[in-house]
């Protein structure tokens, strides 16, 4: 019968027999299906794996310490951290295009990701035993890419940002029989901390593509904060479950006249995005609680910044996607 113990179990077994001897790489997304590969593998193999986390720059406030402290202290994995920080912001410096943001982020991880990888094939005393890479796919991700295994033909996953063509490693895959709610099942199992297990989708071009407008550290850290007092209020009401995501988006092109304290002021909006959704294909905006709506805008207006109003997105997916980019 299906239980997460026997599937933790089997898996850590194929696993041994797969990697043998050899070591392995994961990359580490912040996301629950990378943590929860990386967890099983790190059971598995312990210390013959090495996990790679990309810091661009772009996720929200605490993720990275999610990563890198909680994340290893509840499994034990060697990590290696790249700062990519000022390589990310570099690179989308005068770009304001959706699309052109996510080319030049998901190119810029493949090429820092690559580099970790050489480098840690480099500094391992056979660099010929790295073979394996570690990847969080699921089963819809198998069936939607025709169901093929081995090295090759991987539907390039965003989040991963995709593979190199000449890919020398064979792909590790522990999750490839499981859905989503079985992987944080497993994840739960393996110790990992809810924050990370329970996490709602984010998308792998982070905030750059929550930014209308051009990325720059100055409009990251405003909506950072602006993010993190709308996860705070929704968590403190208890809507994380009944939310399938909340994107918190900074309208950095547009200004609004508002009056705060005695002057007038010019700021930002920020737009609430919540919706309600099956498998993000559709989604509804979440008729969520005024109360909520109200403590956030006003923590929102009062503490960040240049922001002098708040408002709400009551869009549904068909016509408007998830994200505003
Ligand atoms: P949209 O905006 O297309 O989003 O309605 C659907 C779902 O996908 C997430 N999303 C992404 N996830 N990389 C990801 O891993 C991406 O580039 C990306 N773009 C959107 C989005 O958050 C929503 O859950």
């Amino acid at each position: 019968s299906w239980t997460t113990g026997n599937v933790i179990e089997e898996q850590v077994e194929a696993i041994r027999a797969q990697v043998g001897t050899k070591r392995a790489i994961c990359g580490l997304s912040g996301g629950v299906d990378s943590a929860v590969a990386a967890a099983l593998v790190q059971k598995a193999i312990g210390s013959q794996l090495t996990c790679v986390y990309v810091d661009h720059g772009l996720m929200r406030k605490g993720e990275t310490e999610q990563v890198e402290k909680d994340f290893v202290a509840a499994t034990g994995v060697q990590l290696k951290v790249v700062d990519a920080q000022e390589r990310f912001l570099k690179a989308l410096a005068g770009v304001s295009d959706p699309e052109e943001k996510r080319k030049i982020i998901g190119r810029e991880f493949i090429r820092v990701f690559e580099q970790a990888q050489a480098d840690i094939v480099a500094e391992a005393e056979h660099g010929e035993d790295v073979a394996f890479l570690v990847q969080g796919t699921l089963y819809p991700d198998v069936v939607e890419s025709g169901g093929g295994t081995g090295t090759a033909n991987i539907k390039s996953h965003h989040n991963v940002g995709g593979l190199p063509e000449d890919l020398e490693f064979e792909l590790v895959e522990p999750l490839r029989k499981l859905f989503k709610d079985e992987v944080r099942m497993v994840g739960q199992e393996l110790g990992l901390p809810d924050e990370i297990v329970q996490r709602q989708p984010f998308p792998g071009p982070g905030l750059g593509i929550r930014i209308v407008g051009e990325v720059t550290r100055e409009r990251l850290d405003l909506l950072r904060e602006a993010d993190a007092i709308a996860r705070e209020e929704l968590t403190a009401a208890g809507l994380d479950r009944d939310i399938w995501q909340c994107p918190v988006v900074l309208l950095a092109d547009v200004r609004s006249v508002g009056v705060q304290g005695d002057g007038r002021t010019y700021g930002h909006p920020i737009v609430l995005r919540p919706v309600s959704s099956e498998d993000a294909m559709t989604a509804d905006w979440t008729r969520m609680p005024y109360d909520v709506l109200a403590k956030i805008s006003t923590r929102i207006t009062n503490e960040v910044a240049d922001v002098n109003r708040v408002v709400l997105d009551v869009t549904s997916k068909p016509p408007g996607t998830i994200e505003w980019e």
